[in-house]
């Protein structure tokens, strides 16, 4: 069975990866797929973000990588895909995840599609990390040379080093 794994992905974080992984070895194939947003301004565009995902999970045969635009439900139903999977790092997550899979439900009845939400928790020991704190640390801590091996602990190798262009002086 396949599933999607939707998400900004900007960039992709271990915690991320830990998820793709444990949840496409249950479901079988999974597709990781970034979300193209008009109303964000993103640190690494669409494609920079696809191409650091591929580059990521370039040995995972059961992983493949895709981005769309619009409804998730509509994205879904394109793909003839069943089951969302989201990852969980704490309880205010899980609030937050509800009511979009609710939502997500319902769209894809009105598309005649099941559609549900199987929610993956964090790791306890990558649970802390999130792209927008990466990128908050990795701002001020790139350009002063400093917190190397703490980001590198948070992210893959590629996209360290990717953060490094952007962020370097
Ligand atoms: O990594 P993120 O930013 O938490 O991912 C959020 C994402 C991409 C899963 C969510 O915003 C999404 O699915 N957006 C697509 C538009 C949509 O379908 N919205 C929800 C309808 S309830």
């Amino acid at each position: 069975m396949s599933a999607i794994y939707p998400g900004s992905f900007d960039p992709v974080t271990n915690g991320h990866i830990d998820i793709a992984r444990r949840s496409a070895r249950i479901m079988g194939h999974l597709i990781v797929a970034v979300l193209d947003n008009p109303h964000k301004k993103p640190l690494f565009s669409v494609s920079e973000r696809v191409s650091l995902l591929r580059d990521v999970f370039s040995r995972d045969s059961n992983i493949e990588v895709d981005s769309f635009t619009g409804l998730l439900a509509n994205y879904a139903q394109s793909k003839n895909i069943q089951v969302i999977i989201r990852g969980i790092r704490g309880p205010e997550d899980l609030v937050k995840e509800t009511p979009y899979a609710v939502w997500n439900n319902q769209l894809a009845k009105g598309l005649a599609q099941s559609l549900e939400t199987l929610y993956f928790t964090a790791k306890p020991t990558l649970a802390h990390i999130s792209s927008s704190i990466v990128k908050e640390v990795a701002a001020y801590s790139i350009p002063s040379g400093q917190h190397d091996a703490v980001l590198a602990q948070a992210v893959p190798p590629t996209v360290h080093e990717a953060l490094k262009v952007k962020f370097s002086k």
